[in-house]
């Protein structure tokens, strides 16, 4: 039934508008925008056409099938539109429209949930600024009608936050597959999305922004999300940490934060990754999206910086990277990449008078070498090598050599050292301005994969 919005073959707009800069014109302009190729139904009773389509005065009156029901009318008017949904045999509403328990209206919520039962049709939402699917060109959302492409599926309780950040991601080079704002959630679930998007092979991890789930669903969110987790990866920020944060989440979207320990514990238990920023969040998901899982702990850091490879290593130790001891044929290996004064212990120190050849033939000699699993390489800029020229030379490596070592990467230093970055980003090879932030993500890839096998042998 939910997989209907990930592949419907049409969507109707329930309160399409005429009015450029409404809410119900943004969506259907999004929709066609895009680039959605399915059918696409403009339903509005003082319209006979909407941005070039034929409009209608009532879903009921369309003449082939609606999969998918996008509703921006007021809330009075959204218990008649489901009705007619439910007539009509729409699979899923998505409620736009505000105005329901967010507001203390929780009757009218009710109601259109009740009457959505008795159909069958399935309800995402109230409260929402849409969802997006990006492999099938979906953007049914009242936000920016760009959205990157890539892997992470992003769920998010806040509408604006969630709009915001489709915004964010493009500049950030974060790719999504999906983005489902859900509101109220008066009906499906943030564990029954992500229990969908199991299946979904363009989504390789999930990330979440939590405010609360409802009352007395611990159990069942803890049961559904450690099915999940051990299949694919889950990120998730839990906001409201805090009681004033609680009682912003309440007057918010309605649903009951409950004490942090709770959500602490739950977490943990379904395995879910803990990102206490949006922005680790993404950093998190940024690595898994994507890199290969690490296959083993042994991690090396190749560095021009010993500054930044002290960094690296304080934040390994702190969360449980385990830091390869290199053999003694290994570290004679690493001596012949760099100048008589570098390190070829770990961190493999190239000093600063590294070039790109020196960076190569590190990283030629840790990919071939059975002990190292996974690859963390720094840079501080220094006169004698140029970021860009060293991001590129990077990308190329890994592209021709197909290399399956789990990757991060960080650059620090000026405007040239951000645009590196950008570059690797754009390649899928994940970069952050700190060591430590590339620490924290191949941190969580390693502690998943030890969780997810513990798991798979239980
Ligand atoms: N069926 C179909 N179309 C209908 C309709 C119905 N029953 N009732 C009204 N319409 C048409 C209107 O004629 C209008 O089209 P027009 O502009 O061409 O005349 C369009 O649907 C929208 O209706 P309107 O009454 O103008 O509503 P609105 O655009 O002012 O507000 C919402 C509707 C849903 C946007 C508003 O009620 C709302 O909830 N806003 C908040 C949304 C939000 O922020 N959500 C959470 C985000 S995080």
């Amino acid at each position: 039934m939910l997989k209907a919005m990930l592949e419907p073959k049409s969507i109707a707009v329930i309160g399409a508008s005429r009015t450029p800069g409404k809410i119900g014109y943004v969506v259907l302009r999004n929709i066609i925008g895009y680039g959605y190729s399915g059918r696409v139904y403009p339903i509005n009773p003082h319209a006979n056409e909407i941005l070039g389509l034929k409009a209608y005065p009532s879903v009921l009156e369309v003449p082939g099938e609606v999969d998918v029901a996008v509703i921006t009318i007021p809330a009075q008017e959204v218990p008649k539109a489901i009705e007619d949904c439910g007539r009509k045999g729409v699979k899923v509403a998505v409620v736009i429209t505000s105005g329901f328990s967010e507001v203390g209206n929780v009757e009218l919520e009710e109601r259109i949930v009740k009457i959505a039962r008795e159909y069958g049709v399935r309800i995402l939402g109230p409260n929402i600024f849409g969802y997006a699917y990006t492999p099938r060109n979906i953007n049914a959302t009242f936000g920016p009608m760009e959205i990157e492409k890539g892997n992470i599926a992003l769920i998010s309780q806040s509408g604006a936050l969630g709009i915001a950040l489709m915004g964010w991601t493009i500049m950030n080079e974060i790719g999504l597959s999906a983005l489902f704002s859900i509101g109220n959630m008066a009906d499906i679930d943030v564990a029954e999305l992500s229990e969908l998007l199991i299946e979904d092979p363009h989504t390789r991890v999930i990330a979440i922004y939590l405010e609360g789930i409802k009352p007395g669903r611990g159990g069942e969110f803890v049961e559904k999300m450690s099915k999940v987790t051990r299949e694919k990866p889950v990120v998730a920020v839990k906001a409201g940490r805090t009681s004033r944060g609680m009682r912003a989440v309440a007057s918010h979207t309605g649903s009951l934060a409950g004490s942090d320990q709770l959500y602490e514990a739950a977490f943990k238990q379904a395995g879910i990754i803990r990102a206490y920023t949006v922005e680790e969040m993404f950093d998190i998901a940024r690595a898994f999206a994507q890199q290969p899982l690490p296959r083993g702990e042994n991690t090396v850091i190749i560095t021009n910086g010993g500054g930044v490879g002290v960094l690296a290593t304080d934040a390994a130790e702190l969360t449980g990277v385990k830091l390869l001891d290199p053999s003694p044929q290994l570290i004679e290996a690493f001596k012949q990449t760099m100048p008589w004064f570098g390190s070829p212990k770990n961190p493999v120190d190239l000093t600063g008078q590294a070039v790109v050849d020196n960076y190569l033939k590190a990283l030629k000699v840790a990919v071939e070498s059975p002990e190292v699993d996974n690859i963390v390489i720094l840079y501080c800029r220094t006169a004698v090598l140029d970021p860009r020229d060293l991001a590129k030379a990077i990308v190329e490596f890994y592209e021709e050599n197909k290399v399956e070592k789990t990757t991060v990467t960080s650059f620090v230093g000026g405007q040239d050292a951000y645009d590196a970055m950008r570059y690797l980003n754009r390649h899928n090879i994940p970069s952050y301005s700190s060591p430590e932030r590339a620490i924290n993500a191949i941190s969580k890839m390693i502690w998943y994969v030890k969780y997810r096998e513990a798991k798979r042998k239980k």
